[in-house]
């Protein structure tokens, strides 16, 4: 059965339960460290919490990433990291989050979107390994997303400071 959260927008005070969130999602605390880095640094454009009576199950930040076209360059977003808690899992509540998410990324006028992750998963929101974007992640789990037909097919992204300290 499929539970349905209440999707929001994250509030400074969630901040504590999204890390337990992600530490337990991710089973560490390196995702947890890369969200603070990213949220202090201004780096999201959007950051969403699945909200269940008295808790958060799950939690989905957007970066900003730049598409270097050589002789220009263009904002767009990644999606990461997605976590939700382990006795929230295969409940609908990671897929809510991310269509929730990708939707209003859509409204803003948001072109291109970026994943690394399991292609089995991201496929059913519409990613899609492309083959003319370069990056220290590309590969079988790099995945893209266009919510414009006229986005650009080619580039190289590049991802904030934050990502590059992980190693
Ligand atoms: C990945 C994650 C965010 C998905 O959220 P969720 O709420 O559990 O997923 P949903 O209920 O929306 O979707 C469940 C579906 O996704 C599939 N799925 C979940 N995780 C998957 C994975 N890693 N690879 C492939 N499929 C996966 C399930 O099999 C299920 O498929 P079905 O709909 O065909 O039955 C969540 O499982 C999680 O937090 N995992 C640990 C952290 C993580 O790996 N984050 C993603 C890093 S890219």
């Amino acid at each position: 059965m499929s539970y349905v959260p209440a999707i929001r927008q994250e509030r400074a005070d969630d901040t504590p339960r999204v890390r337990a969130v992600l530490e337990a999602a991710f089973a560490g605390s390196t995702e947890a460290d890369l969200t603070d880095k990213l949220r202090a640094g201004g780096d999201l454009i959007l950051a969403l919490v699945a909200e269940l009576p008295g808790s958060i199950a799950g939690y989905v930040a957007f970066p900003r990433l730049t598409l270097d076209l050589g002789d220009r360059s263009v904002p767009v977003v990644g999606l990461a990291p997605v976590g939700v808690s382990p006795s929230g899992q295969r409940q609908g509540i990671g897929s809510a989050m991310i269509r929730a998410g990708l939707g209003r990324l859509k409204d803003r006028g948001e072109g291109l979107v970026f994943v690394l992750g399991e292609p089995d998963y991201y496929r059913r929101f519409g990613f899609e390994v492309m083959a003319g974007f370069a990056s220290p992640y590309a590969g079988p789990y790099f995945q893209t997303l266009k919510l414009v037909p006229h986005a650009p097919d080619s580039g190289t992204v590049v991802y904030p400071k934050p990502f590059a300290d992980l190693g």
